[in-house]
């Protein structure tokens, strides 16, 4: 019988992490149990840093970005000494279950407990929309609305001076943001894992724009792909558009959460609880053809990311 729950987010921080906390703390109080937070992810979780909450803990937390029971990389959380570790605290603390609210990082150290017998849920929370066992992830929709935001700006000053700008984005290895983003602001050109940069083709591109003398041109990379900078330099020579670079970073993480993704975390971070409540093993939640769905974890954790449909056709006609 399950009487206490523990929640922790783990990985970089995505907003809506609060309001996926909220729900997950919430239903499990609706159910009658005892609820718990682990701060610091699986670092204070090793630490014992575990704290009893009430209803009152989650007011006014759905629309903050962060995550306020905070967040951190442990890349030792797959040490079989480590993964002892933590479940000797659970174990302390009287905890039947633990939801981790994360990404990639986060589902294999969870997976890691289930294997070890501890019953585990993940709630998918990255910006970016990498998982396997889901459309979309918490934080998602709002770090992509702030690449757009930062985008719209960009191109004020881009046109008054007749520029290409070179925009890098988060995204890890996955050209979702990158994709996204370059179709909601009907960017020139974009760069991802997906789409590796085909210089010449860009380039030809560009002078035709300057030679018909368009404003401004938006080009979207994707980080760890290439340097921006030295690209821009290219850019300059070959095609005659003065060329500048922005990096949005870590600016793209923060924020209040959108209502596509406040949404989205309760009804995931809900669904999660009633897995645990149900006894029903050590699972992942997701979203499918925009229906909850859920995974065992060990099949979760090898799923491949897909595309959406269609998503690759309307990149090619951007290209
Ligand atoms: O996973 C989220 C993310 O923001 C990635 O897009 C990025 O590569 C990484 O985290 C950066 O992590 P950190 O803030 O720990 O350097």
């Amino acid at each position: 019988m399950i009487r206490k729950i523990a929640v922790l987010t783990s990985g970089g921080d995505a907003p809506g992490m609060n309001a996926a906390l909220r729900v997950c703390i919430r239903a499990g109080l609706f159910y009658g149990k005892e609820m718990y937070v682990v701060y610091d992810g699986y670092k204070g979780l090793i630490e014992g840093n575990i704290q009893q909450v009430n209803k009152d803990f989650t007011a006014d937390i759905i629309n903050r970005g962060g995550t306020i029971i905070r967040s951190a990389r442990l890349p030792s959380f797959k040490e079989p000494e480590t993964i002892k570790k933590a479940i000797e605290i659970l174990n302390d603390f009287e905890i039947d279950a633990l939801i981790g609210i994360g990404g990639d990082g986060t589902y294999r150290g969870l997976n890691d407990l289930a294997k070890a017998g501890f019953t585990v849920v993940g709630v998918p929370a990255t910006i970016d929309n990498d998982v396997g066992s889901t459309d979309q992830t918490i934080g998602f929709s709002t770090a992509l609305n702030t690449i757009c935001d930062c985008i719209d700006r960009l191109k004020d000053t881009s046109s008054s001076h007749q520029r290409c700008s070179l925009i890098e984005v988060m995204g890890r290895d996955c050209g979702d943001l990158a994709m996204y983003a370059a179709l909601a602001e009907g960017a020139e050109g974009v760069i991802c894992a997906e789409y590796p940069l085909k210089k010449e083709q860009l380039f030809k591109k560009l002078r035709k724009m300057k030679a018909q003398n368009k404003d401004h041109a938006i080009i979207i990379v994707s980080e760890n792909l290439i340097d921006i900078n030295q690209l821009a330099k290219e850019v300059e020579e070959a095609t005659g558009f003065t060329a500048r670079t922005e990096v949005l970073g870590r600016l793209q993480r923060g924020g209040s959460p959108t209502a596509n993704d406040r949404i989205l975390a309760t009804r995931l971070a809900s669904r999660a609880v009633e897995i645990v409540i149900n006894e029903e093993g050590s699972r992942i939640v997701g979203m499918k053809d925009n229906a909850v769905v859920d995974f065992p974890i060990e099949e979760a954790v090898s799923m491949k990311h897909e595309h959406v449909h269609g998503l690759r056709d309307l990149i090619e006609m951007l290209q």
